[in-house]
């Protein structure tokens, strides 16, 4: 059948997508697509604190359920995104919180105990904190977590996340720390720091929205010192793009208005190249999984996010497999 014929009938650890819940379940061809390849899927948006958490203080749970509920139906490993993120942190989290470490604190340690633990056993693995570093360079996000409470959240976050569900695997998620060494370096310490204080912190992603123009060997570099760590590596949001969106995610820049069989072909052996890095350079107990960020150009986030067109999956927007595909199957 078609179920045995998909990229993860080829990979030996989990491949996996993102994608909204809601669109996977009224488009019967996305679904067909997302259960002949993935064995892993995580929602883009629907498991984030703004989609929950009502103003009132009470929870909406019922997306969740849904993409639990997929997830089971059709064996598939759940992963949670994400519990602690600035930006979805809503506007009235950070009102109430004002100055006030003690409520913060608080409201932390109830949100993720009763998130992670409503789900326990479903969920395999939680980004418990999302994007702690300024997008470029070494310091610490200025969010409300970090400006009331100190760097010391992160490791709380962990610590609630362990104790809510002991058997998920718990990760540190960012950006650009494939190619920005000193983003890089900084989260390194961190999770270092956490692992020699006992902190119960269980892996990297390396989101892996990369650009066309980024060298294979910084990105080796950077899986390398990753790997060493001992943790689990998770490339959790990957796709790769040929405009330039910038770092601090206010716009990019078209300099490609359409994609030519040319690029078709480089941005395939990019693929390949990536996929096989993390085959390599990745100890085979330390591979997580590589997730994609939506799996189709229609679907992509970037357009829309950095107001351009590009083309940065592996599916056109037809939903017919790119040479990228191909390049990708190539690698594992
Ligand atoms: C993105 C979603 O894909 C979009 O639909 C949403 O508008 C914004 O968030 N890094 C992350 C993800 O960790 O949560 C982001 O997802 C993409 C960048």
């Amino acid at each position: 059948t078609i179920q045995d014929k998909g990229l993860k009938d080829h990979a030996e650890f989990p491949i996996g997508t993102a994608i909204k819940i809601g669109s996977l379940t009224s488009d019967l061809e996305l679904q067909e697509l997302q259960k002949s390849n993935f064995n892993s899927i995580t929602s883009t948006s629907d498991m984030k604190m703004n989609r929950i958490l009502l103003e009132d203080g009470n929870y909406n749970w019922s997306r969740v359920d849904k993409i639990v509920d997929y997830a089971q139906t059709n064996n598939q490993r759940l992963f949670g995104h994400n519990l602690i993120w600035h930006s979805s942190t809503p506007k009235w989290v950070e009102e109430k919180a004002g100055k006030d470490s003690l409520w913060l604190e608080g409201f932390m340690k109830d949100y993720i105990s009763t998130y992670a633990g409503r789900y326990k056993g479903k969920v395999a693995g939680w980004d418990v904190v999302n994007e702690a570093f300024e997008s470029a360079g070494g310091a610490m996000r200025e969010t409300v977590w970090y400006n009331v409470l100190g760097e010391d959240y992160i490791a709380k976050a962990f610590t609630y996340a362990h104790a809510a569900d002991p058997n998920a695997v718990l990760f540190y998620n960012d950006f650009n720390i494939e190619r920005d060494t000193l983003k890089l370096n900084a989260t390194l310490k961190l999770v270092k720091d956490l692992k020699e204080k006992g902190v119960p912190i269980h892996g990297i992603g390396f989101q892996m929205h990369i650009r066309m123009d980024i060298p294979d060997e910084t990105i080796a570099y950077a899986l390398k010192k990753a790997a060493d760590t001992g943790l689990q590596i998770h490339l959790s949001e990957v796709d790769i793009i040929f405009n330039k969106h910038n770092d601090t995610r206010l716009g990019g820049v078209q300099i490609f208005d359409e994609i030519t069989d040319e690029m078709k072909t480089a941005q395939a052996e990019k693929y390949k190249n990536l996929v096989s890095m993390y085959r390599n350079i990745v100890p085979k107990a330390q591979q997580f999984g590589i997730t994609f960020w939506e799996f189709n150009d229609r679907d992509t986030w970037i357009n829309g996010f950095f107001n351009l067109k590009d083309w940065p999956t592996i599916y056109n927007e037809k939903l017919e497999p790119k040479p990228a595909y191909f390049g990708f199957l190539e690698g594992l």
